[in-house]
């Protein structure tokens, strides 16, 4: 093994160490951090110092990089990188709520690696939940009637609701409408494409109703799934220092970003994998 692996929590979560993602990583070190992706769910590297060329490099080590929302690219020189920051004034933050990555899409990403240039002094914590204990936790009757169910996605209501309370990295007007009224049907209980075992595949951020139903219909079967996905019990929780990253695999694991630390700045920069269509 070509890395320190250090487990955070007992059902997903843990620190790589003894890697310099500022250098060229070789074919084993890479390999290594993919199978510490698949088996902890989300990986977390300490003390980098990496630019935005670094980013994008880390990023391709593991595919493709993914298409960016317009309105959420980096200004600078490298498109492919999406700016998550809350300014001290902003009252919301994106990823307040659980959720995978933008499931909105027909081929949500792979997963995400997010680097922290600017923390707070407090708070902003992101948490993480697994989505296979999730689904294996569920009762037989529930599964069979998860079996073959899809549900709707939607970007829509984050995008009303982060309107105006949190600062836009380009202006709004450059918000493209069919990033807030795109929508994909996804199966709810997804099989991941690398080891094979089933994940719970709805989030209260992007979920709006179960294909087929009307929306008030969907609702209390949704709020289940949601409840039981997130139980703190399947989580972990990750403080970050200026120079922590975080890779999570955005197919079988949730995330919500903690909205803690009012009047405090933070920013990050990250980089999505370009994923495969959910089955
Ligand atoms: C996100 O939801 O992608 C942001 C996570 C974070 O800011 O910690």
């Amino acid at each position: 093994m070509s890395i320190t692996i250090k487990k955070l929590g007992g059902m997903l979560g843990a620190e790589i160490y003894d890697v310099d993602l500022s250098a060229n990583l070789d074919k084993t070190q890479i390999a290594d951090i993919r199978r510490a992706l698949l088996d902890n769910l989300v990986i977390f590297f300490r003390d980098q110092n990496l630019t935005d060329e670094d980013l994008v490099r880390v990023g391709k080590y593991f595919g493709e990089l993914a298409p960016l929302p317009p309105h959420r690219q980096n200004p600078g020189s490298q498109p492919e990188i999406l700016v998550v920051e809350k300014k001290p004034n902003d009252k919301l933050n994106f990823g307040y709520e659980w959720h995978s990555d933008t499931t909105h899409l027909p081929i949500p990403p792979l997963g995400s690696i997010l680097y922290a240039l600017k923390v707070p002094r407090y708070g902003g914590d992101t948490m993480f939940a697994n989505q296979y204990v999730a689904y294996e936790t569920l009762s037989d009757s529930v599964k069979d009637t998860l079996d073959g169910m899809r549900a709707i996605h939607g970007n829509g209501r984050i995008m009303r609701t982060l309107e105006d309370k949190v600062s836009p990295v380009r202006g709004q007007e450059a918000v493209s409408a069919a990033w807030s009224t795109d929508t994909s049907s996804h199966p709810i209980v997804r099989t991941h494409p690398e080891t094979g075992r089933k994940a719970l595949y709805v989030n209260i951020a992007h979920t709006q109703s179960i294909e087929g139903m009307e929306i008030n219909e969907s609702q209390p079967l949704l709020q289940m799934l949601y409840e039981h996905s997130t139980q703190n019990h399947f989580t972990c929780r990750f403080q970050w220092e200026k120079g922590s990253v975080a890779f999570w695999d955005n197919r079988c694991c949730q995330h919500l970003a903690l909205n803690d630390y009012p009047g405090e700045h933070r920013l990050m920069h990250r980089v999505q994998v370009k994923g495969t269509k959910p089955i």
